[in-house]
């Protein structure tokens, strides 16, 4: 694991490899709501050597400094100037749910580095069920509960549903508040209607994502000019854990697909 300071506070990530071959892309992978770098530690060591992998922790998640970002514009800032930080110039953004929409942000506001998008259990609006968004506030056990439920497959292993339970029942306090509150205000669906994002995006979606139905990640697909969309079958919204092979397979196609 190493550590960067960005405004003042210590973010952690893992890389590999150690250190970073800066004539390479590098894919910035960023978990989603309650989660941490751990999210991606198929991809860590699963993908081609051709690239470099970087997977983040957000401030307030993980091993990061917090607080967390309250909003998804302000997420976004903080992985901008880590990206800066580093020095990296040719990067993918991987992000998965509340990483997608800041992975779709960077985009709409044009990087010159983001070379690729990766897009994992997205929306270009991720509104979130009510029932979720009061009891991460009134009973928070009870939230981190039905996240772990709705975010894998009814199929999935039931040691993998326990551990992510736990997962999201150890979060600090109020971090899946924060979390969601972001996504349920992130909203795109107009701008992506009326701009277009020109960076090549990989587009993947559980066939059984209750969190961000296959519908949404169509939407995306349809939005985006240069997209490619990849459906799993048997996964969930957490489809790069619950699937790694074929996800890190498809990830694999995307980068030839792409040109990368
Ligand atoms: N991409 C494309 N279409 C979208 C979309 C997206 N990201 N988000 C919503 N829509 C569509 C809906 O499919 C619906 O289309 P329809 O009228 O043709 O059926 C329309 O926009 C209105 O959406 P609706 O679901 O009625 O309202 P909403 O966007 O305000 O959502 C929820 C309310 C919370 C009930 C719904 O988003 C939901 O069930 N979400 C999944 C559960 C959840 O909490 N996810 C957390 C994500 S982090």
């Amino acid at each position: 694991m190493a550590v960067i300071q960005v405004d003042g506070k210590d973010l952690r990530y893992d890389l590999n490899p150690d250190p970073l071959r800066k004539d390479r892309l590098t894919g910035v992978f960023i978990h989603g709501s309650g989660g941490d770098r751990l999210d991606w530690k198929y991809q860590l060591n699963g993908l081609p050597d051709s690239i470099n992998v970087i997977a983040l922790d957000l401030p307030g998640h993980g091993r990061s400094q917090g607080p967390p970002a309250e909003s998804i514009e302000a997420a976004s800032q903080v992985v901008k100037q880590f990206i800066h930080n580093l020095g990296l110039e040719r990067v993918m953004v991987v992000g998965c749910s509340l990483g997608s929409a800041i992975a779709l942000h960077l985009a709409l506001e044009g990087q010159s580095w983001l070379k690729g998008l990766g897009l994992v259990g997205a929306g270009a609006r991720l509104r979130v069920l009510p029932a979720i968004l009061d009891a991460t506030l009134s009973a928070p056990e009870k939230a981190a509960a039905m996240v772990a439920h709705w975010a894998l497959s009814q199929d999935a292993d039931q040691s993998l549903k326990d551990e992510l339970t736990q997962k999201m029942a150890q979060a600090p306090e109020r971090l899946l508040h924060t979390d969601l509150s972001a996504c349920n205000d992130f909203d795109a669906l107009n701008r992506l209607k009326t701009e277009s994002i020109k960076t090549p995006a990989w587009i993947i979606v559980g066939e059984d994502d209750k969190l961000t139905p296959v519908k949404y990640s169509k939407f995306l697909n349809d939005s985006i000019k240069n997209s490619r969309l990849d459906i799993l079958p048997d996964a969930g919204h957490l489809a790069m854990i619950e699937s790694p092979v074929e996800f890190n397979e498809k990830f694999k196609e995307f980068i030839n697909w792409a040109a990368l």
